[in-house]
């Protein structure tokens, strides 16, 4: 796939983004995006905007935008709570590693609670949805201060997540989260409709779960649909509703070694 970029050839930024979402680069000299699709042979085109990238691809637009995430981060505000901090158990100070970042929408929530004693290390395998969230987050030009620190908190690295837990020590996060793409997914779930042309599909592993367990300090959460066989299928048993009815979040607790 080409992409195809507006900016200026050289720009220490525009040239990093293109190195690290592996796309190639040409002028837009103007051009309407069907007409650089067309002419480059591309299937998706990324325009390099003042306030972070937007891809163009199957009609739809791809860019970072803190959306759901800061909702539920406001209704924490308000004291409120949020499932899937309920299903970690999650403190101030902790330190997680999101094994499925995405729109690092559920990174964003956690980078909130954690504050900036603790941390949080969002693992994505998509090199094009990597590179858009994390220089999306890095040009975000709006909202209030507690919102942009808690998005520039959040470390973003493109690897598949089975390789990133096997280098980690023993012990060395205190959660360990997963938010695969559902097996069965839910087709209103607007939130999630420009990543799935973009996402690994491939089923969250045994293996990988194990690697978590040896990994977390605290526990292991993986989200999925409500009723999901993914969940036996994993050996979770412990299994809480989300904050919709058809979202639940299972959870291994870690055994003291
Ligand atoms: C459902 S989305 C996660 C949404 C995310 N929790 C959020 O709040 O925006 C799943 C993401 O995990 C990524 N993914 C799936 N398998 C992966 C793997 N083995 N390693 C790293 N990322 C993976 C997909 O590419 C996709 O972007």
């Amino acid at each position: 796939m080409t992409e195809t970029r507006k900016g200026i050839p050289g720009d220490p930024e525009l040239m990093q983004f293109a190195a690290e979402s592996g796309v190639s680069y040409t002028p837009r000299r103007d051009r309407s995006i069907t007409r650089i699709m067309a002419e480059e042979g591309a299937a998706g085109v990324i325009i390099w905007k003042q306030e972070g990238p937007v891809l163009y691809q199957g009609g739809e637009r791809f860019f970072y935008h803190p959306s759901m995430g800061k909702n539920r981060v406001s209704r924490i505000r308000k004291g409120q709570s949020d499932p899937m901090i309920e299903a970690m158990g999650l403190r101030k100070g902790w330190e997680v590693l999101d094994c499925t970042l995405g729109l690092g929408a559920d990174a964003l929530v956690v980078s909130f609670v954690v504050g900036d004693e603790g941390r949080v290390l969002g693992v994505e395998s998509s090199p094009i949805t990597a590179a858009v969230v994390r220089w999306g987050i890095k040009k975000y030009p709006r909202g209030p201060v507690w919102l942009k620190a808690a998005m520039d908190r959040i470390e973003i690295i493109c690897a598949d997540h089975l390789e990133v837990l096997k280098e980690l020590p023993a012990r060395s996060f205190d959660i360990v989260y997963f938010d695969p793409m559902f097996r069965h997914p839910i087709n209103s779930s607007q939130a999630i409709s420009p990543l799935r042309q973009l996402a690994n599909h491939r089923p969250l592993s045994e293996e990988a779960i194990a690697e978590a367990l040896r990994v977390s300090r605290s526990r292991v959460v993986v989200k999925e649909r409500a009723g999901s066989t993914e969940f036996e299928r994993l050996g979770i048993q412990q299994v809480l509703t989300g904050e919709h009815r058809d979202i639940a979040y299972g959870i291994i607790e870690v055994r003291p070694s």
